[in-house]
């Protein structure tokens, strides 16, 4: 890989061993994936923050990495963590629990990076222009900004998003390269997809079964639909798709593999991910909730008790409107990452097919996957 004097004198520990470490990350990233150069990023989002992931060894490692005076070049957010401070002591979180959470947050901040903690960070200011290259990690806001933001990104370890967040630049290979934006497999769509949740069982089929690009005609999704849907295709490894006159670099193209997604697909697609009929509580927000479906939750005056997750500038507006209702806003985390489990939680109600893998499998919780509709009766 070419790299320019300054990126050599960066390697050589010009700028300090914090630096020096995340170009050597950068370029060993680079030569495995056959990068030859390295490109300016315009922006970082940083997962790796809930004390849930990453415990004891990963708040030593941030540690370590930023006790060399270590400040990020790019613009950087920040994936959710494990609790929302404002509120974590009681929802009956444990105080190590809390305190941990606190000091990954400190290092994070230490280094100069915007302790945002949404995994919607394009909703919460960091919002990059159509063809300029990212660095994100978290899979559902990397196949966001490929797909409908046009913004160029791989997926991103938290590792190598911090690393590119410290240098300002990442490995030119994947999808910052023009031509390996292109689908590579048709999917028709005969389903008859009337809900957000359709958007999210569709993808996770789609994501569990499929790699590459796919292209979809006879849908006309919204964004929100998007950011459902773009969540559980990348519970696979799809990190970008393009909708039929949707999506901005949708382009047609000859021969491609071609796929049918039916009725009979959806409905396995929601039977596969449910084990549960009456979920302990119903938590909404896989990805981040807009404030539109946050407002559409608060608006249907649910006859039980609702968990929004959403950014944290959300909250004072979504408070006012969910006063005397039966709707908890809970920011800075989400139902996967925060150890619900250790709250005595057994089971959840979500509308996202990303929320009930993770639920299932990383979590232990029995799930209902649904309809924000027939979930909240
Ligand atoms: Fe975001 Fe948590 Fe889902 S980080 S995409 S709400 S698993």
């Amino acid at each position: 890989m070419e790299l320019t004097r300054d990126d050599e004198s960066i390697l050589d520990g010009r700028d300090g061993e914090g630096k020096r470490k995340a170009m050597e990350i950068l370029v060993a990233l680079g030569e495995i994936n056959e990068a030859q150069k390295l490109v300016p990023i315009s922006s970082a989002q940083v997962s790796g923050v809930s004390y849930k992931t990453i415990g004891d060894y990963g708040l030593e490692f941030l540690s370590e990495w930023a006790s060399h005076d270590t400040k990020v070049k790019a613009f950087t957010t920040l994936n959710p963590a494990g609790v929302d401070p404002d509120i974590a002591n009681e929802m009956g979180y444990s105080k190590t629990f809390i305190e941990k959470q606190r000091q990954i947050i400190e290092v994070y901040r230490s280094m100069g990076i915007i302790p945002s903690c949404t995994c919607t960070p394009y909703l919460a200011g960091n919002l990059p222009e159509f063809g300029e290259s990212v660095a994100w990690a978290e899979s559902s806001s990397v196949i966001f900004a490929n797909s409908v933001l046009g913004a160029r990104t791989n997926i991103e370890s938290g590792v190598s998003a911090l690393s590119s967040a410290l240098i300002g630049k990442t490995p030119y290979y994947g999808l910052h390269i023009k031509q390996n934006r292109k689908p590579t497999f048709e999917v028709t769509v005969e389903a008859s997809l009337e809900d957000m949740s359709d958007y999210a069982a569709m993808g996770y089929a789609i994501g569990q079964e499929h790699d590459g690009i796919p292209l979809f005609k006879g849908i006309t999704p919204t964004r929100d639909d998007m950011k459902l849907m773009g969540a559980a295709l990348a519970t696979g490894s799809i990190s970008m798709f393009h909708v039929e006159d949707v999506t901005q670099e949708y382009a047609r193209e000859e021969k491609l593999e071609k796929i049918t997604f039916g009725q009979r697909e959806l409905r396995e697609a929601y039977d596969v991910l449910n084990t549960i009929d009456d979920p302990d509580i119903i938590c909404i927000g896989c990805p981040h909730c807009s404030i539109n479906e946050a407002m559409d939750v608060i608006k249907s005056d649910p006859k039980r008790e609702v968990w929004i997750f959403t950014a944290r500038q959300n909250r004072s507006i979504l408070e006012k409107h969910a006063k005397g209702k039966n709707v908890k806003i809970i920011c800075d985390t989400c139902m996967v990452v925060s150890p619900l489990e250790d709250l005595g939680i057994k089971s959840v109600g979500v509308n996202s097919a990303k929320a009930a893998f993770y639920c299932r499998n990383l979590s232990r919780l029995d799930v209902r996957f649904d309809s924000l509709k027939r979930l909240i009766g």
